[in-house]
């Protein structure tokens, strides 16, 4: 064949060739090459635009002094269109990955090839926005790469707005928030896997060559299988609480998402996040932009712990709805009580609950509607009027009873659902979601409201409305959601059903602004059948999470650690309630559940009077010294000392920024011998020069022997701390006071 070739082109046909072969190695468009930095007070991301207008992302990790030096990596390109990686990989060009943006244009084409246009930067109280422009000269789509940069925190959010400035419209097959870009021998993923009270279980694998993702195709209840999040140890085979270089990164998205990490053959890794295209095909008019949602990267060269801080830490300062606000301990009445209950229950619940020292009673699932009464599962959702065959008070006069008795008061609402068996159902059957002519599948007997709708939207915002009506005393109200979207629909959207998931999450998000404008100061829990809806996209307007419907301590310790190593404890609520779990059957110490609970937001989940006087005394005694170190689960540094996934013990602590107060919990996960039990935690976090008294809570007697003694910050980091806990279910806690 080769040696055939010329024989069958003519001169016309070479010249023709040479020219084509010519335009391959000449700029697609000419710019100057720049360095990007985009930095913070630890870390920096560094692009560099080369002479063709190319982008491509060359560091991300730590601080490094010039990042000018890497323009020099576009003059050994083995390629004509240079080498490294695409910042913003596209369908199109000689890129045969996994894509961040793909497009399909109207005239079918699916190229696209973008070129850097320029790039702004600007910076406002410690955090610096860069603006990076991108054009594709042939369809003329436009794309603008944004990062903030959030100095002190080490975190970097990045999203993209994609435009079009074509005279038709376009598809979005793929458009990705962010794609990252890695060099390393390894990859070390951790990442967390679940389902209905088990959520949030770690996951951690070494990435291999072929393609990972990770996806919820739920539509809402998104984050019950699996987490919009990930730390990769780079380099390692070994998960690291202190050493080596780590990034974290969390999609701030409540509905379907994918995470994709590919390997290429040259073993690099490129990290996509962003909204799952399943099912959701975006269509972009001419004109209109569509801005993904914010993907939230930090990284660490001191091992995964320190990734965790940063995250926590951004959290607090912007993340979480008023992060770092002290929240009320609580008595919430739904293991306790269930659908039934009186106004005389409650009023017990809120003498109990102000006995024992708590600050607030919430009303759980149960006092609403009239017609088809909410005495269970199966009726009522939608229909949002107190019942007062139940409650023939109302709920104004339990809540003037619960302020009276110095406690705040919350409401279970969960107002984007409807029962089969309802008012609503019957009045506004085009509001559900569903596919024409097709069964609408109900879970947990319910069906899913349609908030791509604006006039769904409205009813669901005049819910929260109403409700907030009902008397001048609520102060918290927990939102709930339970169950998934399946065989979704919208009769709303009409033929443009590609709109539905993303329409539904955006839909959501408008309610949630409307809500906050008018009611800043409430607090509201984000539960979705426990810890289905974690993420720092629902974390923008709420105070916490509802962690899990699973309140076993044992189980707890699993769930808790492994949301801490993305969402900071302090959006955790976490309770105490009955044995043998309701969930789990399994029977632990009511302090074991209290020391767990501890950890993040204390609440109690049970019928008070059901405590024998000894219990009730630990409780009181376990609430009030909970309100001793309550500062630090809200505003302290987490340091996990050990995991539970690695170790029969699990031990955390927090630390005051200024390190002169620190709580320490341990718990034994499984039976020691006798030599074992004695095990040695290395504090950390602590000032090694500082002095600091130790003192266990809770007990009479103390398990460890330098009990009340004093010792400096590094003699605690040596072990020698070796509370002896030689039962399943033993546990400790220790609040630590420097001199
Ligand atoms: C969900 C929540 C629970 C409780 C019930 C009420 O399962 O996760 O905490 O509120 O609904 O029906």
């Amino acid at each position: 064949m080769c040696k055939l070739l010329p024989h069958l082109i003519d001169m016309k046909q070479i010249c023709f060739l040479t020219a084509a072969l010519l335009c391959l190695f000449l700029p697609a468009r000419a710019a100057e090459p720049t360095a990007i930095s985009i930095q913070t007070d630890h870390t920096q991301l560094v692009l560099t635009v080369d002479a063709n207008g190319n982008l491509r992302t060359r560091h991300y990790g730590a601080r490094i002094a010039d990042p000018v030096l890497f323009l020099g990596m576009d003059t050994q390109a083995k390629r004509p269109n240079g080498a490294g990686p695409m910042t913003l990989p596209t369908t199109g060009g000689v890129f045969v990955g996994s894509p961040a943006l793909h497009v399909r244009y109207a005239d079918g084409n699916h190229n696209t090839e973008l070129y850097y246009t320029g790039h702004q930067s600007r910076s406002k109280d410690g955090v610096t926005t860069t603006e990076i422009s991108l054009k594709d000269p042939v369809t003329t789509l436009q794309v603008k790469l944004v990062y903030e940069a959030y100095g002190r925190e080490d975190v970097i959010l990045a999203h993209t707005e994609i435009t079009n400035s074509g005279k038709k419209p376009v598809e979005l097959l793929d458009y990705a928030s962010s794609a990252m870009h890695f060099e390393a021998d390894r990859y070390l993923l951790t990442h967390t896997w679940g389902g209905w009270a088990s959520e949030m279980q770690v996951d951690r694998e070494l990435l291999g060559h072929d393609t990972k993702v990770i996806e919820s195709r739920r539509g809402v209840q998104a984050t019950q299988r699996n987490n919009p999040s990930f730390l990769l140890s780079l380099g390692s085979a070994e998960f690291s609480e202190t050493a080596g270089d780590v990034v974290a990164g969390a999609l701030a998205w409540s509905g379907n998402f994918r995470l994709t990490f590919d390997r290429d053959d040259a073993g690099r890794l490129h990290v996509l996040a962003g909204i799952s295209p399943h099912a959701a095909t975006y269509p972009l008019a001419p004109g209109k932009t569509f801005v993904t949602p914010d993907m939230v990267w930090t990284f660490s060269g001191a091992g995964a712990g320190q990734a965790s801080r940063n995250l926590h830490r951004w959290a607090r300062n912007y993340g979480v709805y008023r992060g770092g606000q002290v929240h009320p301990t609580l008595l919430n009445s739904w293991e306790g009580a269930y659908f039934t209950f009186t106004t005389e229950t409650l009023l017990r619940m809120i003498d109990d609950a102000a006995g024992m020292g708590l600050e607030m009673f919430v009303l759980d699932d149960g006092w609403f509607a009239k017609d088809y009464p909410r005495n269970g599962d199966d009726a009522g959702l939608g229909d949002w009027e107190v019942n007062t065959d139940k409650l023939p008070e109302g709920i104004d006069y339990v809540a003037s009873y619960a302020h009276d008795k110095g406690l705040k008061f919350g409401i279970w609402i969960e107002p984007e659902m409807v029962n089969p068996q309802s008012n609503l159902a019957h009045n506004h059957p085009e509001w559900v979601v569903k596919s024409p002519g097709r069964d609408i599948y109900q879970e947990r007997n319910q069906w899913v409201l349609d908030l791509s709708n604006p006039a769904v939207q409205d009813f669901v915002y005049g819910i929260f409305d109403g409700v907030m009506q009902l008397s001048k005393n609520i102060d918290y109200v927990k939102w709930d959601c339970n169950r998934v979207i399946q065989s979704f629909g919208s009769t709303y959207l009409g033929h443009e059903q590609d709109r539905f998931f993303v329409e539904y999450c955006q839909g959501l998000y408008n309610v949630m602004r409307r809500i906050r404008a008018k009611y800043p100061d409430v607090l509201i829990q984000c539960c979705s059948s426990g810890g289905g809806r974690v993420d720092y996209g629902a974390l923008r307007y709420f105070d916490e999470i509802w962690t899990s419907d699973n309140t076993d301590g044992d189980c707890r310790a699993y769930i808790q650690y492994a949301t801490n190593l993305i969402y900071p404890p302090f959006i955790m609520g976490a309770h105490v309630s009955a044995v043998p779990n309701h969930q789990s059957g399994n029977v632990t110490p009511l302090k074991f559940r209290f020391d767990m609970a501890c950890t993040g937001r204390l609440g109690l989940e049970l019928q008070p009077k059901n405590f024998s006087a000894r219990e009730r005394a630990l409780a009181e005694r376990c609430i009030a010294s909970y309100y001793q170190y309550r500062d630090l689960v809200f505003n302290g540094d987490l340091y996990r000392l050990s995991s539970p996934y690695d170790s029969d013990y699990y031990a955390l602590m927090y630390v005051s920024p200024d390190k002169s107060r620190a709580v320490v919990y341990t718990y034994c996960l499984r039976y020691q011998n006798r030599e074992g039990s004695q095990h040695g935690f290395r504090l950390e976090g602590l000032d090694p020069e500082r002095s600091y008294r130790v003192k266990e809570l809770n007990v009479d007697r103390s398990c460890w022997w330098g009990d009340g003694k004093e010792f400096s910050g590094a003699f605690l980091g040596t072990g020698a701390f070796n509370p002896d806990l030689p039962q399943k279910y033993s546990s400790a806690v220790f609040y630590l006071e420097a001199k």
